[in-house]
C-alpha cells in the first residue's frame, strides 16, 4: 500500500488524484483526521484511515500494511516536530520500507523561520534509519490567491523587494510527490523543488493588473511595517510574523531556484503563476 498522511488537505487530495492516474485505488491508503473531508476519496475506492499526529496511538493502526509513506508536513507550527516524530516512530514500528517528506526549499540552509521544523524533521528521518526521500518544496503559487480579492481592491504589499520567487502550483508539487512514491530507487534523494519561472512581487502585481484590467500596484514595506499591516488586517500576531519573515527572506533569494528539478521530476513544465491567477479570476 502507498500511504499518504494529510490526505484530507489541499496537497494530499492532489497527491491522491495524481496516484490514481497511475495505480489502482486499492493500493492507496489515505490517512487524515477528518473522515468527512475524505468522503470523496472513499468514493473513488481509496481506503481511508483516521489518525491524528497528536494521538500517537492512532498512527500505528493507520499505517498497518503501508509499504511506502508520504508524510505531508502538519500545519500547526510549533507542534510539528513532535507530531512528525510520532509519525516516524509509528512508521518504524510498522516496518514501513520507505518514506517521503514534504520539507522546504533548501531546508538545510534556508533563512526562513519555518525551515526550523523541517530541519528537525529531516534530522529525525535520518536518525530513524527508514530509507527516505526529501521533497523540499518551494512556495505554492496558491499562497498568492487567498489575497487576490484584497490585492484587486487595495494593491499588493510585502517586504520582498525585488526578490525573485520560483513558485509552482500545488498540483505540480503533488505530481512530484506521487512520482517519488511510485518510482523505485528514491531512497536518499533530496529534491529541491521549485517553479520553472520566477517573479518579483512587482511582476506579480503587473500580471494581476493585466489579467483583471485593474491597476494593481506592489508597495514594498519594511518587515516590521508589513507585519503590522497584516495584524491590522486581522491576522494573529504569530501568523503575521511568520508571513513577514518569509517575505523578507524571499527578498534575500530564499524562494528562488533555477535548478528545474521539479519539471524534470514530473516530466512537464511547471504551472506559471499567470495560469493560477487566470483560474482564480475565472472561478
Ligand atoms: N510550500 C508552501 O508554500 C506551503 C504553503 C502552506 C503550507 N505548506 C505546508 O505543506 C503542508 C500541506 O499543504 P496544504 O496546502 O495541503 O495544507 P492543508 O490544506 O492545510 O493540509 C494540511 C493537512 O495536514 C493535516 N493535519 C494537520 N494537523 C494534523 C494532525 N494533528 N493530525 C493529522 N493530520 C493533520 C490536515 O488535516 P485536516 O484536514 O484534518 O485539517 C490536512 O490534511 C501544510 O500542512 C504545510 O506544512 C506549504
Amino acid at each position: 500500500m502507498l500511504a499518504v498522511t494529510g490526505a484530507t488537505g489541499h496537497l494530499g487530495h492532489l497527491v491522491i488524484a495524481a496516484l490514481l492516474e497511475e495505480t489502482p485505488a486499492g493500493r492507496i491508503l489515505a490517512i487524515g483526521r477528518n473522515a468527512q473531508k475524505a468522503a470523496d476519496l472513499a468514493g473513488r475506492g481509496v481506503t481511508f484511515r483516521q489518525a491524528d499526529y497528536n494521538a500517537p496511538e492512532t498512527l500505528g493502526p493507520a499505517l498497518e500494511g503501508a509499504e511506502k509513506l508520504l508524510l505531508i508536513s502538519g500545519s500547526e507550527t510549533g507542534r510539528r516536530v513532535r507530531q512528525h516524530q510520532a509519525v516516524i516512530d509509528a512508521a518504524r514500528a510498522a516496518s514501513v520500507g520507505f518514506m517521503a517528506y514534504t520539507s522546504i526549499l533548501r531546508a538545510d540552509s534556508s533563512p526562513i523561520g519555518l525551515a526550523r521544523d523541517h530541519r528537525a524533521t529531516e534530522a529525525a528521518l535520518a536518525d530513524s534509519g527508514i530509507p527516505h526521500a526529501l521533497l523540499r518544496n518551494g512556495w505554492y503559487c496558491e499562497n498568492y490567491i487567498a489575497g487576490l480579492p484584497a490585492a484587486l481592491e487595495h494593491g499588493l504589499i510585502g517586504c520582498s523587494g525585488d526578490g525573485r520567487i520560483s513558485a509552482a502550483s500545488r498540483a505540480d508539487f503533488a505530481a512530484a510527490a506521487a512520482r517519488v512514491l511510485l518510482d523505485d530507487g528514491q531512497a536518499g534523494q533530496v529534491h529541491e523543488l521549485a517553479g520553472d519561472t520566477a517573479f518579483t512581487m512587482s511582476e506579480l502585481a503587473a500580471e494581476i493588473s493585466a489579467q483583471s484590467g485593474r491597476d494593481v500596484v506592489y508597495t514594498d514595506l519594511s518587515q516590521g511595517d508589513y507585519q503590522a499591516a497584516l495584524e491590522g488586517a486581522g491576522l494573529p500576531g504569530s501568523i503575521a510574523a511568520m508571513l513577514a519573515d518569509s517575505s523578507a527572506a524571499a527578498g534575500r533569494g530564499a524562494l528562488f531556484d533555477d535548478g528545474h528539478a521539479l519539471s524534470r521530476l514530473i516530466g512537464r513544465p511547471t504551472t506559471p503563476i499567470g495560469e493560477v491567477i487566470r483560474q482564480a479570476l475565472a472561478a
